[in-house]
């Protein structure tokens, strides 16, 4: 747009100045052609007044024979032309109408003077030259009105006029070499203009442009840490700062709608794993109910039979008419029946059929009471048994005698799981914001393959052959689940095991089965 307006305003400059420069050697020419008129109407003064009108003419031919003269001729107060460079035309009369005449010839009577401007014409002549044609009259002065030899009255006041014809062609060169000159001088300043024009606009408006571009060519791609260099003050400097504000705010939101995806996901996972085990816990405590069930009721057939034959079993041991050679017999009855009689009530305590005695217990002193049962045992004797307890931790309700069998039966697993020597942990805890206490028990036995990790809350299941009934961890998750809280574990084969306890801080209602 600014192109356009400086282009029209030059090439207007131009036209304007050409033809300033147009009129103005015009205006030259017709002054050259009054000149020569004026010079020739004063040098023929004299031959006129002496009416010596072979020596005007001779005048006249001669100055008509000057290089731009085209034509030089006299006309007589009546339009007749007396003297003519064109000799064809000496003689002949002009109309009022004529144009050379018209000028002063305008109105009903003729102008006795008028600027050389008005006088002049400018036509093309029978060779087709462009001319200017310029009359002045011979005004009837004194001397001549006074004269003896041949009287003009007075009462008259223009006694003819002089045309003079003078070619333009030497001014059309003239002009033709100034409009060259000045058209290649309006060309040259173009060039010079749009130039440093096209040089600023790189500067100041495209290259800050092509960058903000750039940069949001770079923010599209997702690279939200590119920013402009702000390189001028103005509305563009402005924009660029704009942009890099933008830009920040961008990556802001952007960051943060990561870091929401990346929490969220991690939620997701979070209850997808929670609802996983939830699931599990619940087959499981569906499979623990039933079995349980099942359970009981053999466990109730089997008890009494089993306390009748341990009775006489122990009667008959103690008698003294018993064989001695049969003692190692009877020994072996009564040490298996008592097996017997401890899976029994490790069924009766699966089963749950004995009654739950609730009251608020502190966790830390239920773990402590299970580990000095537990401690001076052999199995623990290269065992160190670190302690983390948290103090202070809130009262759970629930039956004390049955967790302590719990902690029993896992930290007995933990011990039993150290072949040589080792170390087990325990540490408590506020865990779920402050809703359940944790006990964790981590030991750095063999550990649980992935396989076996799914089946040891299944009763029954034992790795330890003649000296494990498979129901300790069983037992425990019913236990634990009865308290409304959950057992997870965690192994590794070959480093250890971890399994932690979450029970309720505010459970004061023991679900019963
Ligand atoms: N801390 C542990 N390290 C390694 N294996 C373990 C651990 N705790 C449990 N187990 C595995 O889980 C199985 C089941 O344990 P659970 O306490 O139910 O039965 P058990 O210990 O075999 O027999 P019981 O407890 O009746 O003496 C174990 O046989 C053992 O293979
Ligand atoms: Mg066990």
């Amino acid at each position: 747009m600014t192109c356009i307006v400086i282009l029209t305003t030059m090439v207007l400059y131009a036209y304007l100045n050409i033809r300033e420069v147009k009129k103005l050697l015009l205006k030259d020419s017709i002054h050259s052609a009054e000149r020569l008129s004026e010079t020739l109407i004063r040098a023929t003064n004299h031959q006129m007044m002496n009416n010596d009108l072979e020596e005007v003419y001779r005048s006249m031919e001669d100055a008509s024979r000057q290089v731009d003269v085209e034509g030089i001729r006299l006309i007589n107060e009546m339009g007749r032309i007396v003297f003519s460079s064109n000799r064809d035309e000496i003689g002949t009369l002009f109309a009022e109408a004529a144009e050379v005449c018209i000028t002063c010839h305008i109105g009903s009577a003729p102008l006795s003077h008028a600027s050389y401007l008005d006088r002049s014409r400018i036509f093309v002549d029978d060779a087709g030259r462009s001319v200017v044609g310029l009359s002045k009259a011979i005004y009837n002065e004194e001397s001549c009105a006074t004269a003896a030899c041949h009287v003009h009255p007075a009462s008259i006041k223009v006694l003819g006029a002089l045309d003079v014809v003078i070619s333009l062609e030497e001014m059309q060169s003239q002009l033709a070499r100034s409009r060259t000159w000045l058209i290649f001088l309006t060309v040259i300043m173009l060039l010079v203009v749009s130039m440093l024009l096209s040089l600023f606009a790189q500067k100041l408006v495209n290259n800050p442009i092509q960058d903000l571009l750039r940069h949001t060519q770079q923010v599209a791609e997702g690279r939200l840490d590119s920013t402009i260099q702000a390189t001028t003050k103005d509305e563009l400097g402005e924009l660029a700062v704009s942009f890099n504000m933008m830009t920040t705010s961008l990556k802001k939101a952007h960051d943060e709608l990561a870091e929401w995806n990346r929490t969220l996901e991690e939620k997701i996972v979070e209850r997808t794993l929670e609802n996983q085990q939830m699931q599990a816990q619940l087959a499981r405590s569906d499979k623990l109910s039933s079995l349980g069930q099942m359970a009981a009721g053999i466990a109730h057939e089997i008890n009494n039979p089993m306390t009748g034959i341990l009775l006489y079993a122990n009667l008959i041991a103690d008698d003294k008419n018993f064989p001695p050679d049969l003692d190692d017999d009877i020994r072996i009855v009564i040490t298996e029946t008592e097996r017997c009689a401890t899976i029994v009530k490790k069924l009766l305590d699966f089963s749950r059929t004995t009654k739950p005695e609730n009251r608020w217990s502190s966790l830390n002193q239920i773990i402590e009471a299970s580990l000095s049962l537990l401690e001076h045992q052999t199995l623990f004797q290269n065992i160190t048994i670190e302690r983390n307890l948290k103090q202070n931790l809130p009262d759970i309700f629930g039956d004390a005698w049955q967790l302590e069998q719990v902690f029993i039966n896992i930290i007995l697993n933990a011990g039993q799981s150290i072949a040589d020597a080792g170390s087990i942990k325990i540490t408590t805890g506020l865990a779920g914001d402050g809703k359940f206490i944790f006990a964790e028990i981590v030991d750095n036995g063999c550990g649980i393959s992935a396989e076996e990790l799914n089946k040891i809350f299944d009763p029954f299941f034992t790795t330890k052959q003649d000296s494990g009934t498979g129901l300790g961890l069983s037992v425990s998750y019913g236990i634990i689940n009865n308290h409304g809280g959950n057992i997870n574990v965690s192994s590794d084969v070959g480093s250890g095991t971890s399994i932690t306890i979450n029970l309720p801080v505010a459970y004061n209602e023991v679900i019963q089965v």
